[in-house]
């Protein structure tokens, strides 16, 4: 089940995310994007505990995704991303920085039609990012 983070999603959201990056997120990132844009943050719920989330701008940039790696390929990224799509803004090329190591993130990515659309040297301080974009535009917006 997909539905809007709450703040008592929070400890799950970065327990998640710590499993999930080489960099993890401190929890302030968590609590200040979604005051900014509480509409904009999901979470995947199964076995009666949040497993997944995504965060993304209306203008199509996916800012974090990250599923349990207990839940992984069972195609809830991909149900993530298309929940996404159906927020962002009509016409919009959703888009995803990714680490130039992070193989199965970019295979993810391209598995839902993404390309590496150009590199950011050093992104992450000592590692290269891929831009990876959809020319899949958003056609309707929620
Ligand atoms: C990237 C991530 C979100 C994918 O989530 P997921 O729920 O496992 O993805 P899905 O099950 O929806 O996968 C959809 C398709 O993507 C591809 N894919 C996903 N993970 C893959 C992997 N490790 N290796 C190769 N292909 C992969 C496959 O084609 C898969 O379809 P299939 O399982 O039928 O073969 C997850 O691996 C993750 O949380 N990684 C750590 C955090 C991260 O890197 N986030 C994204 C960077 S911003």
């Amino acid at each position: 089940m997909i539905r809007r983070f709450s703040l008592t999603d929070l400890k799950r959201v970065v327990e998640i995310d710590q499993q999930s990056f080489k960099v993890p997120h401190d929890e302030w990132v968590f609590r200040y994007y979604y005051f900014l844009n509480p509409k904009n943050f999901f979470v995947y719920e199964a076995d009666q505990q949040v497993v997944g989330f995504v965060l993304f701008e209306r203008e199509g940039h996916l800012l974090y995704l990250a599923v349990d790696a207990l839940y992984r390929r069972r195609g809830i990224g991909r149900r993530l991303v298309a929940e996404a799509r159906k927020h962002l803004k009509k016409g919009t090329h959703p888009w995803a920085e990714v680490r130039r190591s992070n193989l199965a993130a970019q295979r993810f990515y391209q598995s839902l039609g993404f390309v590496r659309e150009r590199v950011i040297p050093n992104y992450y301080g000592n590692e290269d990012a891929y831009i990876m974009v959809t020319s899949q535009k958003v056609r309707n917006s929620g």
